[in-house]
């Protein structure tokens, strides 16, 4: 894997793919809310990952310009193989601007990463056509038990000085500072949450979970120093297990709370 200047956290597809149809539950519930009459002619997915969805609205718009930004290098060589009719482009959401009004936005599961969001929202809005959409899903997962978990575990072992500045997944604002955020853009908006049930299966279902997201910051924080980083995992690990235990099926079940939004241009 190559880490790049403009790749900060190192992103895994194959680790992130490990629950691909889990993953895929959310980008589809909210994608059957985009609005029938949409007629998109330029379309942009933020935070693209490995092109999954954006190769998937060109099948379903064909006659779209379809576009995908992306940080991750790793995550782009994905993207890149999967659909040479979508253009790609190596970029930070934070820095995005389309260059030419857009009909349709996706940002599922990344727009988290980012801070600042009473700025970034009404900046994406902004980017819309007339009747343009914005559709955004977003884990809730700051204050879930395995999100606590990670970061306990992170304040307390030998690990704790490396990890201590690495930022990860912030809280989200509410669902009522989106409405006002986008509301107060002139957009239309809807928004709501859903708390999926994932049976996971395998070994250390959570923590494997864990490593193709949420943990990639402190993985890659520690990448220079792998028995830290066995140290780290393997106390995380744990404490996992015992909150969340591998039933006698074999499943392993994670409550997982999500924010939806379709926001769309008068
Ligand atoms: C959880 S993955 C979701 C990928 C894809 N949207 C999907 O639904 O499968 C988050 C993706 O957002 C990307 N990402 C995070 N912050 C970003 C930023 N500031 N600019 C561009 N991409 C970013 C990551 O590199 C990663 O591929």
């Amino acid at each position: 894997m190559i880490l790049s200047p403009s790749d900060p956290v190192h992103w895994d597809p194959e680790t992130y793919n490990r629950f691909e149809a889990e993953r895929d539950r959310a980008a589809l519930d909210l994608l059957v809310r985009l609005p029938d009459d949409l007629q998109p002619r330029v379309i942009w997915d933020l935070g693209c990952g490995d092109g999954h969805h954006a190769s998937l609205l060109k099948r379903r718009y064909p006659a779209a310009e379809v576009h995908g930004l992306e940080q991750s290098g790793d995550m782009l060589a994905d993207a890149r193989a999967r659909d040479d009719r979508v253009q790609w482009r190596q970029g930070d959401i934070a820095d995005w601007t389309a260059g030419q009004p857009v009909d349709l936005i996706l940002a599922n599961a990344s727009l988290q990463w980012l801070g600042r969001h009473d700025q970034l929202f009404p900046r994406l809005a902004g980017q819309l056509d007339s009747r343009g959409v914005l559709a955004v899903q977003m884990p809730m997962a700051f204050e879930t038990r395995h999100h606590s978990l990670m970061r306990e575990v992170a304040e307390d072992g030998p690990w704790a000085g490396t990890l201590r500045d690495v930022s990860t997944i912030a809280p989200l604002p509410s669902a009522e500072v989106y409405y006002y955020l986008l509301a107060g853009a002139g957009a239309e908006v809807d928004i709501w949450s859903t708390t999926y049930l994932h049976a996971l299966t395998g070994e250390n279902a959570v923590l494997t979970w864990m490593s193709g997201t949420a943990l990639r910051p402190y993985l890659t924080a520690l990448a220079s120093a792998p028995g830290l980083k066995s140290a780290y995992l393997a106390a995380l690990e744990e404490a996992l297990n015992r909150a969340f235990p591998k039933r006698s099926d074999g499943v392993t079940l994670l409550p997982f709370p999500r924010l939806f939004l379709v926001a769309r241009a008068r």
